[in-house]
């Protein structure tokens, strides 16, 4: 991602670095979704994009003296958090709240990060920011609502998405970039970093933005002109854990609204169906919120938003061991064998209506 460091903050040589950047951009053929592009995310150091953020964080922190690193997340943002601040020797707090278990909760334990859980979610801000405004404590999250992004170092780093795709298609954008969707930081920097080039003139024109969400603040937001995404209420928690939250940031809607853009609210099922296509056909397994961009692009497909001629590049942002527990369910048990190759068919065929030959 350094290589970039003339567009950032920091010089490569200053940079706490795990390697993270420079993903791949696969083309999906299989899925059905026409011209798509996958940007696999998944292959930076904690396996999500967040690492950009951590990296271009956790440099600044290093470059300004930081003691302590804080950061609310039960998710991908508290393991990157972790990871860099391990690797920039800089112990870390990471706000959790009682619910948080599983894979991505011991990543953060795996390395190193203090992690502390409170039993009220809202808690989590009150006490880094606490930690932040009495200790000087460096946050790489947000800790006050309404929510501006995330640490702004951070959200710069994410500009260097955009100038990876534009550079793989040898700088003609793709007509839409399609993400998944929380408080739109990987949204806002990946518009800054085309509108850059383009102000370069390296590009001659940025893509549209589609923000793929679960709350559906921003499609509310667009449909009724306010400046500002509302927060919304759900009756249940949705399976994609990681783009949550009850409202998207006043940024992520003006991306949205000056790329000529969309914003799409996606449920449960959909995420689930496209989490075991994109495994099963690409051999790519995101995380459940990493499915919603296939998701809103076969919505607006189908209703001709996005034509068929039209390139479009998904952004998948983390892989699909770090919350495996929701698709378990959508998959066909391993069946037990015993016997020989008839009874092998015979299972082969009854759980995955495989027939041989
Ligand atoms: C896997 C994954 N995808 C997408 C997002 C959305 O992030 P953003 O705040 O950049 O919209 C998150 C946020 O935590 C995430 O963990």
């Amino acid at each position: 991602m350094w290589r970039w460091d003339s567009f950032l903050h920091a010089s490569a040589s200053d940079a706490v670095t795990l390697g993270e950047g420079n993903t791949p951009l696969l083309p999906a053929p299989s899925l059905g979704l026409g011209d798509v592009w996958i940007k696999d995310e998944s292959r930076n150091p904690t396996w999500s994009f967040k690492d950009r953020l951590g990296s271009g964080a956790l440099t600044m922190a290093k470059h300004f003296g930081a003691k302590v690193i804080a950061s609310s997340s039960s998710g991908n943002a508290g393991a990157a958090a972790a990871a860099y601040a391990a690797k920039a020797g800089i112990p870390c707090v990471v706000f959790t709240f009682v619910g948080s278990a599983g894979p991505l909760v011991l990543q953060m334990r795996a390395y190193g990060a203090m992690v502390v859980k409170v039993a009220d979610k809202a808690d989590r801000w009150r006490l880094q920011s606490l930690g932040v405004r009495e200790f000087g404590w460096y946050p790489t999250s947000p800790f006050f609502g309404p929510v501006v992004g995330s640490n702004p170092y951070g959200m710069e780093a994410y500009k260097t998405i955009a100038y990876e795709i534009a550079e793989a298609f040898d700088w003609q954008p793709p007509d839409w970039c399609v993400l998944p969707v929380c408080y739109g930081d990987a949204l806002y920097g990946m518009w800054k970093g085309f509108e850059e080039l383009k102000a370069l003139g390296w590009i001659e024109r940025t893509p549209r933005f589609v923000a793929a969400e679960v709350s559906g603040s921003l499609p509310v937001a667009l449909a009724s002109g306010d400046p500002m995404p509302p927060e919304m209420t759900r009756n249940a928690p949705s399976i994609a854990t990681s783009i949550g939250a009850a409202q998207a940031t006043v940024q992520s809607l003006d991306v949205l609204r000056r790329s000529k853009g969309v914003a799409v609210t996606v449920d449960d099922d959909e995420m689930r169906r496209w989490v075991v296509t994109l495994a099963a056909k690409e051999g790519i397994w995101p995380e459940a919120s990493s499915a919603a961009p296939f998701a809103a692009i076969e919505r607006l497909r189908l209703e001709g938003t996005i034509k068929p001629h039209e390139r479009c590049v998904a952004l998948m942002t983390a892989a699909g061991l770090k919350d495996p527990g929701p698709i378990e369910a959508a998959l066909p048990e391993p069946p037990l064998v015993t016997g020989g190759l008839p009874e092998l068919l015979a299972a082969l065929k009854n759980a995955y209506g495989f027939a041989h030959g």
